[in-house]
């Protein structure tokens, strides 16, 4: 295979380029209502890459919200399936005047694909399908294969939950691959092993009925804006403990040895301060960096809003103030338990000088998947040959809701072989993805295929 794949990749490369152009160009914003059009044109556009790949039974699933599209191609149903999993609807792209251009419009700038889900996870899920047509157009594909591609992953992914449990034998299959996580870097290869759970509110504090003159009634009545400020503050102690009652009660603790471990795998703290333009970090004392950010639990506020942010000053005591603030979890947390830990917390640490709303979105599971099944080897081997190194298992401090639901109601473990990098701004402006990361996928995914066809021969 070894000549084919890269000549393959040669000959095709523009036409790769160009296909993934055109999903990119289909602005699949799953949280806004107004691209919800886009987010289903996006859904036929992945069914019509799939069935040029090669795939049958190719259909676009709908939901109460917005579609999964499934394909496979079953060669024997005596060799091993694997399920592809990824997600085509991306996150929102503003603020949009900071991007050097177009979000929906793909271009390549110093050898990167600049556009939303451009590697989150548009890339990465394109690359599936074209070493798919790689694999059916050579004859080099070695056991059976299914895609469930969704669109509602960066809002949790609540439909796609649905849908597993109510088609299970549709799914029914051996491992699932997924590539939507990252490596350390293009020289240094790694797999993701676990992932961190998620638990996310949003609350609302309401002080005064109306908003009121600032003067007339300032420091005389609760500012829900300050107040929510101070709630806030009462979230975390001096040692950046997270102080709701019980939180870290189901923590699972590592041992010095998978601790040391972990401290392994290449880390420089100089160039991740430098890379982020600060002068000093911060967390959870007594855990590193790569610790804090992997198997410890967060807390942090994403939004904050409330009272007067436009031109010029308003003298003005806003009646309410709002919050969205995620949770972070490791195994094993959760999500339902951290929620109404934090609803509980946040309820007795609320003043009677106002009211307090906790309104709960999204969650999912943290997950550690094997690192010594076939699979894993597998994807390790992949990349061994095509990177030249053997990849580093590492934990992921990101959140894929529905991986622990694959495994809690379909039974089946993930391999997480992503090719992003933590510098291609998923989700922030300016999202991009290497040529060189997009190439290396379609090259690596047919090695995985091989390797685990024949890890499973045994
Ligand atoms: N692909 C990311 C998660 C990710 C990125 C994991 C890089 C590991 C490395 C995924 O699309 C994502 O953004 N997930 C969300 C959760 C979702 C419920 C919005 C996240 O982690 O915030
Ligand atoms: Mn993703
Ligand atoms: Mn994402």
């Amino acid at each position: 295979m070894e000549n084919i794949i890269s000549s393959y990749i040669e000959t095709h490369k523009d036409r790769f380029i160009n296909e993934l152009f055109e999903l990119l160009r289909i602005p699949s914003v799953s949280a806004d209502p107004n691209y919800s059009n886009d987010v289903f044109k996006t859904a036929e556009a992945v069914k019509e890459k799939l069935i040029s790949a090669g795939a049958d039974n190719v259909e676009v699933c709908a939901t109460a919200g917005f579609p999964i599209v499934y394909g496979e191609k079953i060669i024997n149903p005596k060799l091993p399936t694997v399920l592809v999993y990824g997600h085509y609807d991306v996150q929102p792209a503003d603020p949009i005047e900071l991007w050097h251009s177009g979000p929906f419009e793909p271009v390549i700038i110093d050898g990167k694909i600049y556009a939303r889900g451009a590697c989150d996870d548009k890339g990465q899920v394109f690359m599936h399908v074209k070493a798919f047509e790689f694999m059916m157009r050579t004859n080099n594909l070695p056991c059976n294969i299914k895609f469930m591609i969704e669109g509602e992953e960066e809002v949790g992914s609540d439909n796609l939950g649905i849908f597993v449990k109510q088609n299970k034998e549709k799914l029914a299959a051996d491992i699932i691959l997924i590539s939507d996580t990252g490596i350390i870097a293009n020289d240094i290869p790694s797999i993701t092993v676990g992932l961190r759970g998620l638990s996310y509110v949003e609350v609302e504090v309401t002080g005064p009925n109306r908003d009121l003159h600032s003067g007339l009634y300032g420091g005389a009545v609760a500012n829900p804006i300050n107040i929510l400020c101070e709630m806030i503050a009462k979230m975390k102690d001096d040692k950046n403990s997270i102080c709701i009652p019980g939180f870290y009660d189901d923590v699972e603790i590592l041992s010095a040895e998978e601790r040391a471990e972990m401290a392994k795998a290449p880390f420089s703290l100089e160039e991740y301060k430098k890379s982020l333009d600060l002068s000093d970090i911060h967390g959870e004392e007594g855990f590193s960096t790569n610790e804090r950010n992997s198997i410890r639990p967060a807390l942090d506020v994403n939004g904050i809003w409330g009272g007067y942010t436009g031109e010029g000053a308003k003298t003005v005591i806003a009646s309410k103030a709002y919050a969205k603030i995620s949770m972070r979890l490791v195994p094993n947390q959760n999500s339902e338990k951290i929620t109404q830990l934090f609803k509980n917390y946040f309820e007795s640490i609320a003043p009677d000088s106002v009211t307090v709303k906790v309104t709960p979105h999204h969650g999912g599971g943290p997950v550690v998947t094997p690192s010594n099944s076939i699979a894993y080897k597998a994807a390790s081997k992949a990349m061994e040959k095509t990177f030249g190194k053997k990849p580093v298992p590492v934990r992921s401090g990101g959140s894929i809701p529905i991986v622990a639901m694959f495994k809690s109601e379909l039974g089946l473990d993930s391999v997480l072989m992503g090719f992003g990098l933590d510098s291609d701004s998923i989700h922030s402006p300016n999202e991009h993805y290497g040529v060189f990361n997009y190439f290396k996928g379609i090259e690596t995914i047919p090695y995985f295929y091989k390797y685990y066809a024949e890890g499973c021969k045994g």
